[in-house]
């Protein structure tokens, strides 16, 4: 092990989070997150940075305090380098430059979306190789087979909006706050999954399409309304069980389809969507009926987090991947 601490930083969109990991071990991952987004329904970029330039010493120092270590312990540093959000990314980055400049330490830029797929290796079980990933966040979907820690190639991708997408602007539509996963998932789950449904888009291979379940929903909704005003009000929660197990279903799905191509001997979800109980629930399943192991991070480390980022920033470091100082953050994938 080239470095043994390593201290991370995330500002991709709207979490300012720094982490400290020592020698395989996270002792602290501290994220600020920002309500100011609530109120406009969405994340609004000029704000977030602004959030994050107020939040990001107070966050590194909180991570210091609970680490029990000053900032001249650390060995190096990782930091999200895109894609994401470019002011936000700028905060971080910088915040990261300005440290690896006066501390003399090295620094390496990480990849936000392999970042989420090491959020794997931060707890046991260690996965057998190859896992067959499927990332799920607000601004990604995507189907990975990764065949080693530091190996991956992307086998589908969603040809628009993400499935954390689809779940904001479901929730937009039925009047629910930002961010409306989880709180479709909260009236899900006294609701009647099965009560509606709605169709899944054909699209071919392991590719995917979620905004067709989105405007499904608006006509839908739109109908209902149009017969009973108080359609919503009654039928809230069996609304939101039908959308969550229709999201569900369609990247199983497309899942199994990629395990019977791809042979792999895990399967595993990651990304801020992965939070999910019933998708939780449903990757257990389907591991179990295809007998291979299931690897689901810890709520922590599903949504944006700087102990994923340590966890990417230590396979760049072991590779000596460092990052110089003039390079720049990248705000698309
Ligand atoms: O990975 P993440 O924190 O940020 C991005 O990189 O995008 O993912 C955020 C997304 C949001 O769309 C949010 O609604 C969704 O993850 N999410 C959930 C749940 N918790 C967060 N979606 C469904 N169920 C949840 N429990
Ligand atoms: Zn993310």
């Amino acid at each position: 092990m080239l470095y043994s601490t390593i201290l991370g930083i995330e500002s991709s969109c709207d979490d300012t989070a720094v982490a400290i990991w020592h020698r395989g071990k996270i002792l602290a991952n501290i994220t600020a997150s920002q309500a100011i987004h609530r109120e406009y329904g969405g994340v609004v970029p000029e704000l977030a940075s602004r959030a994050h330039q107020s939040n990001i010493i107070p966050t590194l120092q909180h991570a210091l305090k609970k680490a029990q270590m000053e900032v001249a312990d650390i060995d190096a540093i990782a930091v999200t380098q895109g894609p994401g959000l470019m002011g936000s990314l700028l905060v971080g980055l910088n915040t990261a430059k300005g440290l690896s400049l006066a501390l003399k330490k090295p620094l390496v830029g990480v990849n936000h979306l392999q970042a989420h797929v090491a959020a794997l290796y931060l707890e046991e079980p260690q996965p057998a190789f190859p896992i067959l990933v499927l990332l799920v966040s607000g601004g990604h979907t995507q189907l990975i087979l990764v065949s080693d820690y530091s190996e991956m190639k992307i086998v589908g991708t969603t040809l628009d909006d993400a499935a954390g997408e689809a779940f904001d602007k479901a929730a937009k539509l039925m009047g629910l706050p930002y961010p409306g996963g989880p709180q479709i998932e909260k009236c899900a789950s006294l609701g009647d999954p099965n009560a509606f449904t709605f169709p899944k888009a054909k699209v071919p291979g392991f590719d995917m399409s979620f905004s067709g379940i989105k405007t499904a929903l608006l006509y839908f909704l739109r109908n209902e309304t149009e017969k009973n005003p108080n359609f919503l009000e009654h039928h809230l929660s069996d609304v939101c069980a039908s959308f969550q197990q229709s999201i569900a279903d369609y990247v199983a799905d497309k899942t199994r389809k990629a395990i019977e191509a791809y042979k792999p001997r895990s399967i595993a979800i990651v990304g801020g969507v992965s939070a999910n109980t019933s998708l939780r629930i449903r990757w257990q399943e389907l591991a179990r009926e295809y007998s291979l192991q299931c690897l689901i991070p810890s709520f922590e480390y599903c949504t944006d987090n700087a102990a994923m980022i340590c966890m990417a920033g230590h396979f760049l470091l072991e590779k000596e991947q460092l990052l110089p100082l003039d390079a720049l953050p990248f705000s698309k994938s």
